[in-house]
Formats: structure tokens, C-alpha cells, sequence
């Protein structure tokens, strides 16, 4: 019996109004449009409104989701938000869209992969799929990093930006669909990348014992050698996986953390620019959304045609990175 493979049945992308252009952060911290375009390729980026949080981007992006899928929110199973900016530490911000669209079926979660999220939440859903434990799943990435980066850092506050992204997936066909997801970890390199938030090692009554810095921290150049290594070996590790080589994928669609690290991937992988989706110029690295909100753009302007084979690759806080291959 043929194996019913996992599809994605509509995608939905929402970015904030507000565009902060390189030469706003000129204005703001000790940087220059040319240093910025030079080693990262970003332009510009999305900020949310006042009182516009990760919950609400991640609504929206859904609703655009739903719609192109024909799917109504009731008809949901599971829902699952991949984020590391979610409107609270606790409950999930999954619970929060959960009762924005009213979906009153489905059960909801979110995960903490941070720029990988979105590779950890269509494994995730495929494995419920394939169970049968759910017919209809919507995942989402959504992150508001403006609200965790440090303004006045000029080696962080460029990169980010603020969106969400979002995907319906099922059960399809049997000739399309998901064909596989390989996702890795090295938690010994979590001080490279983290934000310490609140939590155990940072008690609300603000008496922890580690110096509590309230922004992310990087160590940029340090992530940038270990991510173009890592994604190569995890897009080489999907192809042999599936007996492919780079001249059998149609479009590559990495997480966009900046135009080096992807031009770089691309190039290793063995696959040409014009097959590389790249928006970061526009949008910054928007962490999980990213992956979400390149595909929706891609698909809507009319890059993706059915049967083309999308390969999918992040690296982020963790370290966490994967690799997904699927067929339109
Ligand atoms: N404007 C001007 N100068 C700057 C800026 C800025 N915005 N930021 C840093 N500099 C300076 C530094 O202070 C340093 O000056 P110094 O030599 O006088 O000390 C100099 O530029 C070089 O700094 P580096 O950090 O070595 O610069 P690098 O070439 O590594 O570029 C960058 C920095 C863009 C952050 C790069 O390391 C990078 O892209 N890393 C990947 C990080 C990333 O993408 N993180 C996102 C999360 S993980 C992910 O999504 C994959």
C-alpha cells in the first residue's frame, strides 16, 4: 500500500506596516546602510504596532492560511505556534490563537526551536498526521524579536525583524507531499545564542545567580561559520536520503538569516541563485516565520508549481537546525 504523504493545502503570511529602513538605524546606533547591506544583505524590516503582538501576527497569518486551504477553523485538530517571542512565557501563544479564530476542536502548543522552529513544527505535524491523531493541522511561525533585541546593540538590532507565517497542512497524495524531515541538535552551544527570559535560572523575584541580561546574545561570527557548515550537511543529508541531487530541486528555501549565510549554503549545496528564495532584504530574519513567510510569498507570486521539489533548511538558538524535502 502506498505510504499518504503530508501536504501543505494553503499558506498565509502577515508582516507589520511599520518598514525600518537601514538608514532609520543610522539614526539610531553606530551603523551605516553600507556595513549593513555589505554583511547581511537586509534593507529593511518589519516592526509590530504598539499593541500588536506575536498572537495577533500569528492570527492573521493563519486566517490567510485557512482561507486558500478551504479549511474552516473548526475543522482544526492541532495547532501548533513555533516561536521564541510568544506574547507570554506561559500559557502557549498557540492557546491565545486557538481562541482568536474560535477553533473550537483543536488542541494547541507551541514549540521553542527559535529559527528552526518552523522544521521542528512540520515534523512534528507530520508525525500526528501519519498517526491519523489529527486530519487537519495549522502551524505557524510568529515571532515580534523587536521586543527582545537591544537597540542600542549594533551587532544584534540589525538583523531582526517581525513577522508571521503559516501553513494548513494534511493528508494528501500519494505522489506529493512531505518526503522527509531531518532535524539535529547541539545544546553546548547555546551560550552562542540564547535570550535568558525569565525562567529558573532567572527567578521572577529577580535573585538569580547568573547576570541577567534582558536581550538576546550573540556571537555572530562564531553562528555564522558553524550555521553555512550545518546546513550544508543537513541539505546533503535530505537529497541522499532521498536518492536526489541539487539539480533535482526546484527551489531552495532556506531560513533567511542573512543573504551570506544563504548565498553560501547555495553554493556548497551545488544549487543556482535563481533557485534560491530570498526575501531577507525586505523582511530581516524574522526567526521561525521566516521559512513560513518566504514560502507564502513564493508561492502566491507563482515560483512553486505542483510537482516541484522545495527543499527547506534553518539554523538557530539551541543550536538547533534541519532539513525538509517535499514535493508540490
Ligand atoms: N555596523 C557597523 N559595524 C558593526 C556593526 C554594525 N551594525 N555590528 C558590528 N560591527 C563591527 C564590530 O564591532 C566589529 O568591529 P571591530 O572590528 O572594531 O571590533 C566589526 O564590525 C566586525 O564584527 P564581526 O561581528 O566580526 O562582524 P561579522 O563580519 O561577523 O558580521 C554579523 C556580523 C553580520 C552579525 C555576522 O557575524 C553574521 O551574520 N552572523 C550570523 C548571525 C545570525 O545570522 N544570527 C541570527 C540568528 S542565527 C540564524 O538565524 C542563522
Amino acid at each position: 500500500m502506498m505510504m499518504k504523504r503530508t501536504c501543505i493545502t494553503g499558506t498565509g503570511s502577515y508582516l507589520p506596516e511599520k518598514i525600518l529602513t537601514n538608514a532609520d538605524l543610522e539614526k539610531m546606533v553606530d551603523t551605516s546602510d553600507e556595513w549593513i547591506t555589505t554583511r547581511t544583505g537586509i534593507r529593511e524590516r518589519r516592526i509590530a504596532a504598539e499593541g500588536e503582538h506575536t498572537s495577533d501576527l500569528a492570527t492573521e497569518a493563519a486566517r490567510r492560511a485557512l482561507t486558500m486551504a478551504g479549511v474552516a477553523p473548526e475543522e482544526l485538530d492541532l495547532i501548533i505556534v513555533a516561536t521564541v517571542t510568544g506574547d507570554f512565557s506561559w500559557p502557549a501563544t498557540a492557546c491565545l490563537v486557538q481562541h482568536n479564530l474560535q477553533a473550537k476542536r483543536a488542541f494547541a502548543f507551541d514549540i521553542s526551536a527559535a529559527c528552526s522552529g518552523f522544521l521542528y513544527g512540520l515534523s512534528i505535524a507530520d508525525s500526528y498526521l501519519r498517526a491519523g491523531t489529527a486530519k487537519k493541522v495549522l502551524l505557524i511561525g510568529a515571532e515580534v524579536f523587536s521586543r527582545i533585541v537591544d537597540w542600542k546593540d549594533r551587532g544584534t538590532c540589525i538583523l531582526f525583524g517581525d513577522g508571521a507565517g503559516a501553513a494548513v497542512l494534511e493528508t494528501g497524495g500519494e505522489d506529493r507531499g512531505l518526503l522527509s524531515c531531518h532535524l539535529h541538535t547541539e545544546g553546548g552551544c547555546w551560550p552562542l545564542l540564547y535570550q535568558m527570559g525569565q525562567g529558573s535560572r532567572n527567578p521572577a523575584d529577580g535573585g538569580g545567580c547568573e547576570p541577567s541580561n534582558p536581550f538576546v546574545q550573540m556571537q555572530g561570527n562564531e553562528v555564522f561559520k558553524v550555521a553555512v557548515r550545518s546546513l550544508c550537511e543537513a541539505g546533503e543529508e535530505a537529497l541522499v536520503a532521498n536518492k536526489m541531487a541539487a539539480a533535482d530541486v526546484d527551489l531552495l528555501i532556506p531560513h533567511q538569516a542573512n543573504r551570506r549565510i544563504l548565498e553560501a549554503t547555495a553554493k556548497r549545496l551545488g544549487i543556482p541563485p535563481e533557485r534560491v528564495v530570498v526575501n531577507v532584504d525586505r523582511v530581516g530574519n524574522t526567526s521561525a516565520a521566516s521559512i513560513p513567510i518566504a514560502l507564502d510569498e513564493a508561492h502566491r507570486s507563482g515560483r512553486v508549481k505542483q510537482g516541484d521539489v522545495l527543499l527547506l533548511n534553518a539554523f538557530g538558538g539551541g543550536f538547533t537546525w534541519g532539513a525538509v524535502l517535499l514535493r508540490w
